[in-house]
């Protein structure tokens, strides 16, 4: 079970701040398990956990073993809701080294997650010896970098494997019914997996999104599904003693108080792509309409000796959620150095793991002291069960910052701002008035 602890939060804000979102937080319960709120199209992820397609998901682990069986790289394309939460998974229960960690499991390489060509060309170079596989995803099938990645990766696999070979070894993850994709996967007969329309890409790494890859790299997501679905449980209760709503009630009350930034602290580098996904879980969902916590993230201890100095004695406009896991997995034991050089033998004989602990409980009071609020997320372990827990829990409290915030946290319209222009400027048809006012602006 997650641990929130609140107490380095409660100095910094008013007596009885948790009553004062009591309200707020029955309403967002409501609008989240009645679909009463704004976004109730994309509520889908709320039952996930247990009611998922049971007959996709054997599909998903038997098209995984394949790739296992048959593939020495797995090529993951697809940006943003399409990708990190695959990759967060991934790294956090394995190792931010896979690739190189990894022992019966296939390389994975994410790539369509942006537009640097050699970053494209270094994929490229990785795969092309090898046997390799595709799974492309994509649920408008129509975004631009994930778009130009497939074509590449695809003309890759039939030069290697002819038509007929490349398409036993390309998987689209893409809407059920529409989209330049799901038309590309029918007329070439891939095999096909679902974004189901209620789930948002930010809220759909519980379904094959996340779940194709995941189960690629050997990881069991039927256990990752059931530590989503106990959460699930214990989050419908209403009340003050339900764990996202004493997070979204902390939060909202830091950002009333005048906290304008939230970072993520994670001490595993395991967990760093986690964070990534955490970003944007909150970002897109709450910033918006000129409100929301910036979400931000940081690596302790490497992160002590840069943003350290600021977090310590800089403006103090954010708050830290600090996640630590339980228990480490393996052991190292600290040498003794008859010569005691660097003058640290009363550490002799102590485990890695008791420093790493005096080290988060001295941090959290440094910062407490230097006006930085602390929320801590125990997490039980790095294990499938325990992570399903936390992605749920972050998804739930989520929708109900978001709505605490009055805001729809399930739209994104900003990111669209950047598309048109990008269009604009490519030439797309359809454009050409937007390309003139814009070339006019750069002095084009
Ligand atoms: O959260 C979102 O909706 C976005 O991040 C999308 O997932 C991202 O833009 C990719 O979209 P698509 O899956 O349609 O290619």
């Amino acid at each position: 079970m997650l641990n929130l602890d609140l107490s380095n939060v409660s100095p910094f804000l008013p007596a009885g701040w948790r009553t004062g979102e009591e309200k707020g937080l029955e309403k967002a319960h409501r609008h989240l398990l009645e679909g009463t709120g704004a976004g109730s199209d994309f509520l889908g992820w709320v039952r996930l956990p247990a009611d998922y397609d049971k007959i996709e998901f054997a599909r998903i682990q038997k098209a995984a073993e394949k790739i296992r069986s048959d593939s020495q790289a797995l090529v993951v394309i697809g940006i943003g809701g399409s990708y990190l939460g695959a990759r967060a998974v991934i790294e956090t229960l394995t190792s931010n080294n896979y690739n190189l960690t990894r022992k019966d499991s296939p390389a994975i390489y994410f790539a369509g997650n942006g537009l640097s060509a050699d970053a494209l060309n270094e994929v490229i170079d990785l795969v092309k010896d090898v046997d390799f596989s595709v799974n492309v995803i994509s649920k408008s099938g129509t975004t631009t970098e994930p778009a130009v990645a497939f074509r590449i990766f695809k003309a890759l696999l039939e030069e290697k494997y002819s038509k007929e070979g490349a398409r036993g070894r390309i998987y689209a993850t893409t809407d059920a019914k529409r989209g330049a994709l799901k038309g590309l996967a029918d007329s070439e007969g891939y095999e096909e997996f679902v974004v189901p329309d209620a789930v948002g890409g930010r809220y759909s790494v519980l379904t094959a999104v996340g779940l194709l890859p995941i189960a690629a790299a050997g990881i069991d997501i039927t256990a990752l599904m059931a530590g989503a679905a106990q959460a699930m449980e214990q989050l419908a209760v209403p009340g003050m003693d339900n764990p996202a709503w004493q997070y979204a009630a902390a939060r909202h009350a830091l950002y009333q108080s005048g906290k304008k930034v939230e970072i993520l602290a994670g001490y595993e580098p395991a967990f760093r792509f986690f964070a990534e996904w955490w970003k944007q879980l909150y970002g897109e969902s709450e910033g918006k309409e000129g409100r929301g916590l910036f979400p931000a993230s940081v690596e302790f201890t490497a992160d002590l000796h840069s943003m350290g100095q600021y977090i310590q004695q800089g403006e103090r406009l954010m708050f830290e959620t600090v996640i630590c896991f339980d228990r480490a997995r393996t052991k190292i034991s600290i040498p003794n150095d008859p010569e005691n050089v660097d003058g640290l033998n009363f550490l002799s004989g102590k485990g890695l793991d008791f420093v790493a602990e005096q080290a988060l409980r001295g941090i959290i009071l440094a910062h407490v002291d230097g006006g930085v609020p602390n929320i801590l997320l125990t997490v039980p372990g790095r294990d499938e069960r325990s992570l399903g827990e936390l992605i749920y829990f972050f998804e739930f409290a989520c929708g109900l910052s978001g709505y605490l915030l009055e805001v729809n946290p399930f739209d994104q319209p900003g990111v669209e701002a950047y598309k048109n222009n990008m269009y604009a400027l490519l030439g797309k048809p359809g454009y050409e008035k937007q390309k003139a006012e814009l070339e006019k602006r750069l002095g084009g």
